[in-house]
């Protein structure tokens, strides 16, 4: 489907997410990020396995996995299935077309004659608009390099909104290599449509894109920028630790230097605000250490449950299938 960038779907429903790619987080506006959230409380028990639902029965997802995943092809692919529709799968470029030199704008086309949607993680920035340029069935991105992670910041939100019961009033930290991260950099900017503080932790090398910090202050939102965890850990009623990507240090000794420069530990959430919500993408190395796991307020394993409900809702939402 075609994308223009910096669409908006205006508000809203059901009608208007039907055919839509999702691309990047900065298509959607308070009113359709809220309607994704109400929808994704009505996927939850179908999710959880509680009821049951055929409504995506003779429908096909194309599930293009060129970087390594485990919860988002899992979960997208569970959803889909979950709701009687079907996968079919590639993983790795290096047994596609790609690798003989196919446009990414070819194979959009080519899979939209199989699959009703598409979704793709791949290592470039922009690649999945490039497959929707060219592919004539939503595609929804599942992380396009240092780029975004939309479906992760729609699941994100649900967490917080599930785990904090609101999501205008909070302070919510991000931890970690802030340059670099999509999941951060989808979440972020959702979040601006909210009445949120922000606290970035990261080291001067890793810090948020200095675009979306001009965008901060234009909007009047508050925030601050830190090295120090401590900072945030004193104010912070969300903390969403990160991994340090290995895989975008060209420099091992670089990556051996950065590794480890933040790790949350048990008693630092218990000094501070001990209920606080933490939460992570995952995977984690060893940035969040084994006995936070047991706090009330580690949220990162229920965070995984919920990419289940919400690629239900975005799926079915994109489909055009209403339960
Ligand atoms: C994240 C990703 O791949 O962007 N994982 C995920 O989708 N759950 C984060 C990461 O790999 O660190």
């Amino acid at each position: 489907m075609s994308f223009g960038s910096g669409r908006h779907l205006l508000y809203i429903g059901f009608m208007e997410f039907k055919g839509t790619d999702i691309l990047s987080a900065k298509q959607f506006n308070r009113g359709d990020i809220e309607f994704v959230l109400k929808t994704a409380q009505k996927f939850e028990k179908f999710a959880l396995k509680e009821k049951r639902s055929d409504i995506l029965a003779g429908k096909v997802l194309g599930s293009l996995f060129y970087e390594p995943s485990t919860r988002t092809r899992f979960s997208f692919e569970t959803a889909m299935k979950r709701l009687g529709g079907d996968v079919v799968t590639a993983v790795g470029a290096e047994f596609s077309s790609i690798s003989k030199g196919e446009t990414l704008e070819d194979t959009g086309r080519v899979i939209s004659s199989y699959a009703d949607v598409i979704v793709m993680r791949h290592p470039h920035v922009g690649s999945t608009a490039q497959l929707a340029d060219g592919a004539t069935v939503p595609v929804l991105n599942a992380g396009d390099g240092t780029g975004e992670h939309p479906t992760q910041g729609f699941l994100d939100l649900f967490t917080i909104q599930k785990e904090c019961g609101k999501i205008d009033g909070l302070t919510v930290a991000f931890v970690g290599d802030l340059k670099r991260y999509r999941a951060v950099h989808s979440l972020a900017e959702m979040l601006t449509h909210f009445n949120v503080s922000f606290v970035f932790v990261s080291p001067p090398e890793m810090k948020m894109d200095s675009a979306f910090i001009f965008k901060l202050k234009e909007k009047g939102i508050a925030f601050r920028e830190t090295t120090r965890m401590e900072d945030a850990l004193a104010v912070a009623d969300v903390v969403y630790m990160t991994r340090i990507p290995k895989e975008y240090f060209s420099d091992p000794a670089e990556y051996e230097k950065f590794k480890g420069v933040y790790v949350l530990q048990r008693s630092m959430i218990e000094n501070n605000k001990p209920n606080a919500v933490i939460m992570h993408p995952l995977p984690r190395i060893d940035e969040i250490t084994r006995d936070v796991d047991t706090l009330p307020g580690a949220a990162y394993f229920r965070q995984t449950q919920n990419g289940v409900t919400v690629r239900m809702t975005l799926l079915s939402l994109v489909l055009g299938a209403r339960i």
